[in-house]
């Protein structure tokens, strides 16, 4: 594996590099959940964030020079199934170099060998192609389409729910 990211647990101190892209609808329309918040309901999120069991989130950093460029996480831990669902982002402006694929190898090193979950998950939109790509490329098999699943600007989206399961 490349070795050009480093991944450090999400602290508040994350909210300056959160803010510039947790409302850019290009970004956000890629995760469910994601309807613009401002800068005290995201304290508020990360706050809950930090005292949850069942939320491993990371800021994604270049080894090279330190820059942030992006996020990850595994969240809905389920410690009795001993699954998980991961999610990416990456800043714009680093996009096409490789790094979402870096980071959610590393992110999937730390599913199955330190939170030593059997199985990670994650939703993807159809027309996603991109993420799709990547996620193929890692390993993660498609267990179906979720017909209708996500209302975004006026009508429903289908989903690719995907998995890896620890070899
Ligand atoms: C999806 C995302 C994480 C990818 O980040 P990235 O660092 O640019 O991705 P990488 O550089 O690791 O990989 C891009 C790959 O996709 C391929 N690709 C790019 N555009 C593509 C397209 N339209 N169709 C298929 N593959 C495509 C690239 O060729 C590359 O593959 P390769 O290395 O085999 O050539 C980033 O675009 C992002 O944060 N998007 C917004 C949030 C999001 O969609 N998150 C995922 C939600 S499921």
């Amino acid at each position: 594996m490349k070795n050009r990211l480093i991944l450090k647990p999400l602290k508040k101190g994350d909210i300056g590099n959160i803010m510039n892209w947790v409302n850019d609808p290009e970004i956000v329309k890629n995760f469910q959940n994601f309807k613009g918040f401002t800068r005290s309901e995201e304290l508020k999120f990360i706050k809950k964030i930090l005292k949850s069991k069942n939320d491993r989130v990371f800021s994604i950093f270049r080894r090279s020079d330190g820059k942030y460029i992006g996020q990850c996480a595994i969240n809905q831990i389920s410690p009795q199934n001993k699954l998980g669902r991961f999610g990416i982002f990456i800043t714009k402006e680093n996009w096409g170099n490789g790094f979402a694929e870096e980071a959610i190898g590393h992110l999937l090193h730390i599913a199955f060998s330190k939170l030593k979950l059997h199985k990670v998950w994650g939703v993807c939109w159809v027309t996603n192609k991109k993420a799709w790509h990547i996620y193929q490329k890692l390993g993660f098999k498609k267990e179906g389409i979720l017909k209708d699943e996500y209302y975004w600007h006026g009508r429903y989206h289908d989903l690719i729910r995907m998995t890896v399961i620890k070899k």
